[in-house]
């Protein structure tokens, strides 16, 4: 190599390293302003707080505390896991929120149930394979997430020995899953079968792998656009709750578990995560406490019309949302919200939430693939309030292993129980044990508000149904409290 080559050789090196560098600059401080752009909301916070504080040592305290933020430097977060793995997520995603206390950072990570590639510090690449772009309860994906394994190598919430511990592979036989009940009831409403098959319905699939039910008929584009694409294929789309605003997808065990406000808007503290884009919950938080108004993102909120195949949001649905914003607590409240206007239903279909009426099975699906909201319902009037020849069941829980102890992890509204304890049964042989019975005398706590009512039983009642008419139906005929129109 003469002397020429030489130079050439090094300019060349020179400029790949001052290339390298800057590269490496922009990647550093890519995580860097993320850092940067959460301790400047920390101040901000603190900030606004001493302009209404004029206490002299609170006022101290707190500038103090702007001092520390302002004083503090990026700095890559390493999460090592019990097995010795390391993740840095957290580098970019400060202050976000834990996801449940049964899943703790510091054993669980974040890869367990994201996926991505725990150790890049750069966006692309540390998002890259992620399950579900982001929504690890999508159903396409939850069997490696939820129903994946543990970091500790356990089982979670799929192939257990139990069955009701197998929430993944119940939920996609439920029929909010395979939407089985419309697709039948559409195909029996034009004829086309006798009786409530579904044609192609396959276990384990999301419904959006179903082919449309009408193979070909007159109003299969109209099917298609107007209610599969846009609400009822799993991955398909929620109905629009606010005027105006786009459409969000359907995110499986997250559309349950992950409360959202009617903006689908994330307002929690982690940074990165735009507060404008419809798509989230509200917090980094899974909850089994899921109250009427998470239910009601699709139910209640329109009629629709299977002939027509159209859907006609509420008339109300403005107003129902803007209640939702601002809390409803009383009985009068929330009687406007819960039902369409119009709609039958006794006072206790009101002050309960769906869930303390809906068990385990009738909303996570039994394994059953069934084809009828009646077949798949479970839960009836007279699982609380008997009949005018007897009690509702009960049973008396003989261990600590018993399904009971489990269904109140993490909700603080479970009453006490204690093994010799009398909890509710369903005629099905189900589990209420959020009902109990103390002598003659049986009440609910609610799982949502914590409040305890007694239940009043039909047997001793001056109740005039009928021994053989036990649906919903034949009570409300008796048993009405009817909405005010009030909006
Ligand atoms: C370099 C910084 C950075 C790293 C490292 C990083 N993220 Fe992110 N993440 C972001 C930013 C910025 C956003 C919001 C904008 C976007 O999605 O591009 C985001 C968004 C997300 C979202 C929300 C997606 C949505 O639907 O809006 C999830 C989930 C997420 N990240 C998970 C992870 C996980 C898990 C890891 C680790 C494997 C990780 N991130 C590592 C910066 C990062
Ligand atoms: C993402 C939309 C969505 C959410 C959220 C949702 N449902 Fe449903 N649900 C449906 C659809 C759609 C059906 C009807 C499926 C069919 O008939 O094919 C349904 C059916 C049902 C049924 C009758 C069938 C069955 O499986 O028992 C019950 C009961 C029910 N939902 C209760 C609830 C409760 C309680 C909640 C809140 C904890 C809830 N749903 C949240 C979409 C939803
Ligand atoms: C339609 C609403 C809905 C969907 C969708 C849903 N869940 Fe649930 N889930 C509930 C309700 C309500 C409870 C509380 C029921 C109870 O404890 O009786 C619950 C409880 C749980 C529990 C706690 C165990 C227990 O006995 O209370 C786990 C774990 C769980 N769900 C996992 C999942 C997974 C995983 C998915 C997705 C594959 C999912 N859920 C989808 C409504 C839902
Ligand atoms: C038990 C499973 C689980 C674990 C563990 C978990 N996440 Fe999540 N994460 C979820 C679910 C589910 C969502 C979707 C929530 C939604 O619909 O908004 C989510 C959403 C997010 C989002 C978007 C913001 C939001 O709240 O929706 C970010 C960012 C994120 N996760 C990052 C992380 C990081 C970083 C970790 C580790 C510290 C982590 N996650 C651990 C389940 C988990
Ligand atoms: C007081 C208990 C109770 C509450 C609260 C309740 N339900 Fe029900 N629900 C029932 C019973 C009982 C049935 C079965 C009806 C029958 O026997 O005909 C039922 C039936 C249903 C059905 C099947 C279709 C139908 O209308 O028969 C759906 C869907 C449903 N409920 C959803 C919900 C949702 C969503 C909520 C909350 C917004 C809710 N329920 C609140 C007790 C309740
Ligand atoms: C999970 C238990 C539960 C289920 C299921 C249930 N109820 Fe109730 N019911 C209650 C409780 C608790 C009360 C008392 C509190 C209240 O009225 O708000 C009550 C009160 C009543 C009352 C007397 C209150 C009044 O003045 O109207 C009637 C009538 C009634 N329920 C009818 C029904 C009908 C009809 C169904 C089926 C659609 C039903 N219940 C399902 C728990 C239940
Ligand atoms: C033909 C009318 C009629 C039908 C149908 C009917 N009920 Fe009743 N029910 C009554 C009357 C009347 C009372 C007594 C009201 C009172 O004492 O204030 C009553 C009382 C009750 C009570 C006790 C309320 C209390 O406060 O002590 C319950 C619970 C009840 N009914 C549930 C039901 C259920 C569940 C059904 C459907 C399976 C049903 N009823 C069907 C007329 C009817």
């Amino acid at each position: 190599m003469d002397k020429k080559s030489w130079l050439f050789a090094l300019g060349g090196l020179l400029l790949l390293t001052t290339v390298g560098l800057s590269i490496l600059g922009n990647y550093t401080s890519n995580w860097a302003m993320y850092q940067q752009k959460y301790f400047q909301a920390q101040i901000n916070t603190l900030q606004a707080q001493l302009k209404t504080t004029s206490h002299g040592q609170a006022r101290a305290k707190l500038e103090q505390q702007i001092t520390q933020w302002q004083n503090r430097k990026p700095q890559i977060v390493n999460l090592v896991l019990p097995n010795g793995q390391v993740e840095r997520c957290q580098t970019c995603h400060m202050g976000l929120e834990e996801i449940s206390t049964s899943h703790p950072p510091d054993t669980f990570g974040c890869t367990v149930c994201h996926g991505g590639n725990g150790l890049s510090l750069d966006l692309k690449t540390a998002h890259a394979d992620w399950y579900g772009q982001g929504h690890p309860g999508r159903l396409s994906v939850a069997g490696l997430t939820c129903g994946g394994t543990g970091p500790n190598g356990q089982t979670c919430h799929s192939g257990n020995k139990v069955q009701a511990q197998n929430e993944v592979d119940l939920v996609k036989t439920s029929l909010m899953s395979t939407k089985a009940g419309e697709l039948s009831f559409v195909r029996r409403m034009l004829g086309l079968d006798p009786g409530t098959k579904v044609p192609n319905l396959a276990l384990g699939e999301p419904a959006s792998q179903y082919p449309n039910p009408l193979n070909g008929g007159p109003r299969q584009a109209a099917l298609q656009t107007n209610c599969l694409s846009q609400c009822h294929q799993a991955g398909g789309l929620l109905p629009l709750l606010q005027k105006g605003k786009t459409e969000i997808p359907s995110n499986g065990c997250e559309n349950c578990h992950v409360l959202s406000n009617p903006d689908h808007t994330y307002v929690g503290q982690d940074v990165t995560i735009s507060r404008t884009e419809a798509g989230l919950g509200m917090v980094h938080q899974l909850t089994t406490q899921i109250p009427y108004t998470q239910c009601n993102q699709c139910h209640n909120q329109g009629l629709h019309d299977p002939i027509k195949m159209k859907f006609t949001p509420r008339v109300d649905l403005q107003q129902v949302v803007k209640d939702r914003q601002t809390g409803n607590k009383t009985w009068s409240a929330r009687v406007k919200d819960y039902y369409l206007p119009g709609e039958l239903f006794a006072k206790c279909e009101v002050s309960l939430d769906c869930i303390d009426c809906h068990t385990r099975e009738d909303v996570m699906g039994d394994g059953h693939m069934y084809t009828s909201e009646y077949a798949a319902v479970h839960i009836q009037c007279q699982d609380c309030h008997g009949t005018i020849n007897s009690l509702p069941l009960s049973k008396k829980v003989r261990s600590t292993s018993d399904l009971a102890f489990e269904e109140g992890i993490a909700n603080p509204n479970f009453p006490a129980l204690v093994v010799g304890d009398t909890i509710g049964l369903t005629h099905q042989g189900e589990e209420l044990p959020y009902v109990r019975q103390k002598g003659q005398t049986r009440y609910i706590v609610s799982r949502i508000t914590g409040t305890k009512y007694t239940i009043p039983m039909v047997k001793g009642s001056a109740c005039r149904q009928k021994l053989t008419e036990q649906g919903a139906d034949a009570c409300h005929a008796c048993h009405q409290a009817v909405s005010e129109q009030a909006h």
